[in-house]
């Protein structure tokens, strides 16, 4: 083991030192004094209300379009309840987010798993394997800045999958944690502001943005899916806490959610920058694909390179990353997940390096 400090590529999470700390303090201190009633009470499976509404407003929605829930995970599982049951069809991109292969195979759905490219999901694989008779109940996306992928549905693609789910008749599953940590490029519209027919249902958080241990996420949707979901979360839980969304509904009113998002965004291109430049420096045997912007850099070693062997090798030079065969359910064992959300460029310059090493000791 080495005695130097750890250095984590694994954790899909921001560092303390670029988290609004001092802004939630005041914003809690604010909102606590000035409505103890609405964050101290139960409230209902809705959400703090002052939240939900500004919510609904980004996307243009009412607010009976909108569930806020404890961090995301927990707008998926419910909608994974309400939508899939044993035997179930569902179409998963490959590689997709770990913790989603988990929920579903724990529901018993079965999993269609359709390639990434480098823009998305394969959409023509995907219209083959419809054509050919695979009729899912629902398909989970994650549009921008893919975990573990780092890639980005492109408008075309979206614009086709839309098309497939009315031909189909499937709902697209929009999970978008990290639509606003774009560095690069031009933000593109969601597939739900797209939908015309109800099929889309689209997740966010404020975890990427705000904090994640605040645990703060939401659904979006038809009014009648976000109904349903609400009476699982009310038999749940009877409310999310109302402190947490009620903080958050204090940041984003005084404008201090933009600050942060500045701020989080800053700090993830100069982190993505100084990993693409030390892969090419020190592995360039690491082809991958420059994320434009979110938290992950999927990394593709040569073909038989053995990722198993180089997570021991790296953990005992302190170093640690996440195998890309934990996001696929077969294949993956020459690639890996690199998180640059959590290390700053000088960790990243050290953990490059000595990942690099961990890789020449297997040659
Ligand atoms: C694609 C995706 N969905 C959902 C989540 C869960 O986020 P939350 O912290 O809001 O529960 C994550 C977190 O990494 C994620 O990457």
């Amino acid at each position: 083991m080495s005695s130097a400090p750890g250095i984590s590529f694994a954790r899909g999470a921001p560092s303390l030192d670029i988290l609004p700390r001092d802004e939630l303090v005041a914003a809690a201190e604010r909102v606590l004094r000035a409505d103890p009633a609405g964050a101290f009470s139960y409230g209902t499976s809705h959400g703090y209300l002052p939240l939900v509404e500004w919510i609904a407003a980004q996307h243009g929605l009412d607010g009976e379009q909108v569930i806020a829930t404890n961090g995301s995970m927990q707008a998926d599982a419910f909608l994974f309840q309400l939508m899939v049951a044993p035997g179930d069809l569902v179409v998963v991109e490959a590689p997709t987010y770990d913790r989603t292969l988990l929920s579903l195979r724990g529901l018993g759905a079965e999993l269609l798993a359709i390639p990434l490219e480098d823009d998305g999901i394969d959409v023509e694989a995907l219209a083959g394997a419809l054509d050919a008779g695979a009729r899912p109940k629902l398909a989970h996306i994650i549009p921008n800045f893919q975990n573990p992928a780092g890639c980005t549905l492109s408008p075309d693609k979206r614009r086709r999958l839309l098309e497939l789910a009315e031909a189909y008749d499937f709902v697209v599953f929009e999970d978008d944690p990290y639509i606003e940590l774009r560095f690069e490029g031009e933000t593109l519209p969601t597939m739900l502001s797209m939908d015309r027919s109800e099929r889309v249902v689209y997740a966010s958080s404020f975890s990427k943005t705000v904090c994640p241990g605040i645990r703060v996420g939401y659904l979006a949707g038809p009014a009648e899916v976000i109904a349903a979901v609400r009476k699982i979360a009310t038999n749940t839980y009877i409310s999310p806490s109302m402190v947490a969304q009620a903080i958050v509904a204090e940041f984003c009113r005084s404008g201090l959610m933009q600050t942060s998002i500045e701020t989080v965004k800053g700090a993830l291109h100069a982190r993505r920058d100084a990993l693409s430049e030390a892969l090419e420096r020190d592995l360039p045997d690491a082809s991958f694909v420059s994320p434009q912007g979110g938290y992950f850099l999927w990394a593709e070693l040569p073909e038989g390179s053995d990722v198993d062997a180089l997570t021991d090798a790296a953990g005992e030079r302190g170093v640690t990353f996440v195998k890309g065969s934990d996001f696929l359910i077969e294949g993956g064992h020459s690639s890996l997940r690199l998180a640059y959300s959590g290390v700053t460029p000088e960790q990243i310059d050290t953990g490059i390096g000595r990942l690099a090493d961990a890789y020449r000791s297997l040659a």
